[in-house]
C-alpha cells in the first residue's frame, strides 16, 4: 500500500497546533502497525521560510506545475526530499507562495491569496506523483489546505492512471476553516466560473465542503466530535454534507506519540519522573515557578494552560475566571500564540499580578513541556475540540486536566466525581467562567486534601494508553483499506 499525505503542517518542520503533531505521528505510526504500508508514507508539505532544510537534502525532481498566476501559466517547482523520522518528507519549494513570515497570515488576517498558495501545494503534489508514474493507493488529505486535491483529481486527472485511481480519505482537524474561495479568486485555483458552479455555487467554492462531497471517506479526530459535527451547532455549515456521507463519515480518536511525550525521557525537564516514581515532578514544579518569576516555595495550586490564541480554545473563560481563581489561591501559567488581540484580557491580569499570573505569548516547545510537567493542574476550556492533545499530554505527565465536556475532551477525560473509581480529571459543561471556576474549585480542593485520592487520580491518568500503535493507527489502516475498495468499486462500475 502506498500512502501519500498532503498537509499544511508537520512537526518538527512546521507546526502551529495539533495538526502538525498528528501528521508527523500518524505518518510514522502507520508503518509500525502490522499490515501497514510497505514503503514509508510520503508527506507533502510547503517549504515555508521557517522550515529548516537539513544539509544534504536533495531535490528529487523539478515539476512543471500548472499555475494560473505564473507567467506562461506554468511554475517550475523543486521537490526537496528529507528523510524524516519514520517517513519521507517532500517539501514543495514555491517561494512566491511560501517564502513568507508566517504560514497562514499576519496574526490578524489570513493572506488573501491562501487559496492559490495551498492550491499550488496540492497541484505540485499531484504533478509529482503523476510524473513519477508509480501507483498511489491512498491520498490522505488534512484540513482545507489539502482539499483542492479532491477537486483536482476529479477535474484534471480523470484520465491519469496514477491519480484517478487513488482513493481519498479527508481528515477534518478543524471544521472552522473552510478555505472559502470567492468567485473572483477561483481562477487562481485553475477553475472557471462554470467549474465553481458545478462543484459548489455561483458565489465561489467552499473547498472543504467540496472535498467532503468527493472523498471516499471523511473522518474527524474523535468519535465524540464526529457525532457533534452532524449537528448545526458544531457542523460549521457543513453538517448537512457530513450527514449525507452516512457511514462514510466517522471519528477516529487521535493517539499521542508516547516516545516524544514521556516525562521519564523528556530532556527538557528539571528531573525525570514516571508513574512508578513521581518524585521528580516536584523539581519540575520548582523549575517552572522559578522560570516564570514566582516564589519557588509557593505551595498554591499551579494551573497551566497552553494553546493557540483562537476563540475555539476558550482563553477568555480563563481570563473571566482569573481573579476568582486567584482568590482560591491559584497560580496561573498560560502559554498562547496566535491572535494577539485575544491575549489582551490575560495580559491585563498578568500585569496586575506578576507574582501569580504568567502569560507567555509565544510558541515555545520547551516551555510547553515544562508547563505540562510543572503545573499541578491543566486547564482546557475549549468551546469545541475535535480531539485536543494538551489534555492527553497532561494526563501522561501526571497533571490532571480540567476540561469542557466537548468533542475529544469528553472522549479522553473522565470526571473523578462522576466516576470515582475511574476518574482522571475534572469535566464541566457550560462555556462560562463560572462553570470553569466550579470545576477548578473541585480540583483545587481534592489536591489540597491530598493523600490517596489525589495520588490515585494522577496514577490513573498516567496509565491511560494513548499510543498511536495501540488503536488509532490500526483504525486508520482499516479506513484506508475501505476507501481503496470503495474507489476500486466506483471505477470498476463506471
Ligand atoms: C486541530 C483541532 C484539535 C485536534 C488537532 C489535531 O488543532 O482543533 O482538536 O487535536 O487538530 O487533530
Amino acid at each position: 500500500m502506498r500512502v501519500v499525505f498532503i498537509a499544511a503542517e508537520c512537526e518538527p518542520w512546521a507546526k502551529s497546533g495539533g495538526l502538525g503533531d498528528v501528521v508527523d505521528a500518524l505518518a510514522r505510526a502507520l508503518r509500525l502497525v502490522e499490515g501497514g504500508p510497505d514503503e514509508p508514507v510520503e508527506v507533502f508539505l510547503p517549504r515555508y521560510r521557517s522550515v529548516a532544510v537539513p544539509a544534504g537534502a536533495l531535490v528529487s525532481t523539478v515539476v512543471r506545475v500548472p499555475d494560473p498566476l505564473a507567467p506562461g501559466g506554468l511554475s517550475e517547482i523543486p521537490i526537496i526530499e528529507v528523510a524524516a523520522d519514520g517517513y519521507r518528507l517532500r517539501l514543495v519549494d514555491a517561494p512566491a507562495a511560501f517564502d513568507r513570515p508566517a504560514y497562514y497570515g499576519d496574526g490578524r488576517h489570513d493572506y488573501p491569496d491562501n487559496p492559490w498558495r495551498f492550491g499550488l501545494l496540492c497541484r505540485a503534489a499531484l504533478e509529482t506523483l503523476a510524473v513519477e508514474s508509480r501507483p498511489v493507493d491512498l491520498l490522505s488529505l488534512h484540513d482545507w489546505h489539502a482539499a483542492p486535491v479532491a477537486l483536482y483529481r476529479d477535474r484534471f486527472y480523470r484520465d491519469d492512471p496514477v491519480i484517478s485511481r487513488a482513493a481519498i480519505v479527508l481528515t477534518l482537524h478543524n471544521l472552522a476553516y473552510h478555505g472559502w474561495t470567492p468567485i473572483e479568486q477561483v481562477g487562481q485555483l485553475g477553475f472557471g466560473v462554470e467549474d465553481a458552479q458545478a462543484v459548489w455555487d455561483a458565489a465561489g467554492i467552499d473547498l472543504l465542503g467540496a472535498a467532503i462531497v468527493r472523498a471516499e471517506i471523511v473522518n474527524t479526530v474523535s468519535p465524540g466530535f464526529a457525532r457533534e459535527a452532524l449537528t448545526p451547532a458544531f457542523g460549521m455549515g457543513l453538517d448537512r454534507l457530513l450527514r449525507a456521507k452516512g457511514d462514510r463519515f466517522l471519528g477516529i480518536l487521535n493517539g499521542l506519540d508516547t516516545d516524544l511525550w514521556d516525562p521519564a525521557r523528556d530532556p527538557v525537564l528539571a528531573a525525570p519522573y514516571s508513574r512508578a516514581d513521581r518524585s521528580g515532578k516536584a523539581a519540575c514544579r520548582v523549575d517552572l515557578l522559578e522560570r516564570v518569576g514566582f516564589d519557588p516555595d509557593d505551595g498554591g495550586p499551579v494551573l497551566g494552560a497552553i494553546g493557540r490564541l483562537d476563540p475555539q480554545k476558550g482563553f477568555d473563560l480563563i481570563a473571566g475566571a482569573a481573579e476568582r481563581l486567584l482568590g482560591l489561591g491559584a497560580r496561573l501559567v498560560i502559554q498562547g500564540s496566535g491572535d494577539h488581540e485575544l491575549a489582551e484580557p490575560l495580559r491585563r491580569v498578568a500585569a496586575a499580578h506578576p507574582a501569580r499570573v504568567a502569560l507567555i505569548e509565544r510558541f515555545d516547545r520547551e516551555m510547553a513541556r515544562r508547563i505540562y510537567a510543572g503545573a499541578d493542574l491543566f486547564v482546557m476550556p475549549s468551546r469545541f475540540e475535535p480531539c485536543g492533545q494538551g489534555q492527553m499530554i497532561a494526563l501522561r505527565y501526571g497533571t490532571p486536566p480540567i476540561v469542557r465536556r466537548t468533542g475529544g475532551l469528553a472522549d479522553t477525560v473522565v470526571d473523578v466525581d462522576e466516576q470515582p473509581g475511574r476518574g482522571t480529571g475534572f469535566v464541566f459543561d457550560e462555556p462560562t467562567p463560572e462553570a470553569l471556576l466550579a470545576a477548578c474549585r473541585r480540583a483545587i480542593e481534592l489536591r489540597r486534601a491530598g493523600g490517596e485520592p489525589w495520588q490515585t487520580l494522577l496514577e490513573r491518568g498516567m496509565a491511560v494508553d494513548f499510543d498511536w500503535r495501540s488503536s488509532s493507527a490500526p483504525r486508520y489502516l482499516e479506513v484506508f483499506r475501505r476507501a481503496i475498495e470503495l474507489r476500486r468499486a466506483a471505477l470498476g462500475s463506471s
